[in-house]
């Protein structure tokens, strides 16, 4: 014997995974039922699935899929008819009653939306530093988290501007900063390049990439465009209240092919 194991060569070279995953989000078996006086529709059937800490998500789905419905259930918006959530792996209990529900919000989830959702009266720096300003934080801590956040994204030019003062893309950029400064530990962004050209979508993307991947910051992201979800890690599909299918990103030029098909199937309803 000369001591050579093929097996233990082979073993060698699986990489052994040098931490765990930690789970930030899981939903349990979460359904919405709205009840009308002429109908009733279950916009959610059932929904389970987890979010892990440093991913970004996307969830892609046909119009009236429920997407809407489901940020907002997760997000402490509006209550659902069955099911529960917990956040690292603790159940949030009675997050959907008020005052709680804003507590909820304000220490777990940043925003981040299509139409930026700007105070027009407030400059960029006093548009970023609001919802520490609403914390009570100290003047000087919000001072130097302001400055860390608009140097992060580029935008200390800007500080003094106003957003009717703004691209789109630059007003983007702020929504982002606003919706980060309190390091929430998920970020939710509701088809954040809806409202954008093709080259600054992917300025945002890039950004929101680098979040992702250098402060680690966990994002689910609402899209209908098959391009926008290749920069995420996984893609959840939607229909009619469920998830239907998912697709993990290679990272490399076929997922754009991939998510097309997934979505065409989903779309026809085809299962
Ligand atoms: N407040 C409500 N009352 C009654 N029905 C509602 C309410 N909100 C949503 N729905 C219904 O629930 C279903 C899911 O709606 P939702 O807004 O979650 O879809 P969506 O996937 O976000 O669609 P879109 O891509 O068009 O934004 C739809 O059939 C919708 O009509
Ligand atoms: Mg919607």
């Amino acid at each position: 014997m000369n001591g050579f194991n093929p097996l233990k060569t082979v073993i060698d070279k699986i990489p052994i995974p040098t931490q765990r995953l930690t789970e930030v989000l899981r939903v349990e078996g979460i359904s919405k039922v709205f009840k009308q006086k002429e109908h009733t529709v279950n916009a959610l059937k059932n929904i389970h699935c987890t979010i892990y800490h440093g991913e970004m998500v996307a969830i892609m789905g046909t119009s009236g899929s429920g997407k809407s419905t489901f940020l907002n259930m997760i997000s402490a918006i509006d209550a659902p008819t069955e099911g529960k959530i917990l956040l690292f792996g603790e159940e949030a209990n009675d997050i959907y009653k008020e005052p709680n529900a804003s507590k909820f919000r304000k220490e777990n989830i940043g925003f981040v939306f299509q139409s930026f959702h700007l105070l027009q009266d407030l400059n960029v720096e006093d548009n970023i530093a609001l919802p520490l300003i609403l914390n009570d934080v100290p003047s000087k801590e919000i001072k130097a988290r302001v400055e860390q956040v608009m140097k992060q994204l580029h935008i200390d030019k800007w500080r003094k501007h106003r957003p009717h003062e703004l691209s789109g893309g630059q007003k983007q950029r702020v929504a982002i900063g606003r919706a980060i400064i309190t390091n929430p530990p998920i970020l939710l962004a509701d088809e954040p390049t809806g409202a954008l050209d093709v080259n600054t979508t992917d300025d945002i993307l890039q950004l929101l990439v680098s979040l992702q991947e250098n402060m680690e910051q966990t994002i689910l992201l609402v899209t209908h465009d098959p391009y926008v979800a290749t920069y995420a890690n996984r893609v959840l599909f939607f229909h009619d209240g469920a998830i239907m299918d998912s697709y993990h990103n290679q990272k490399t030029a076929e997922d754009l092919d991939a998510i097309v098909a997934k979505f065409k199937v989903i779309s026809r309803g085809e299962h």
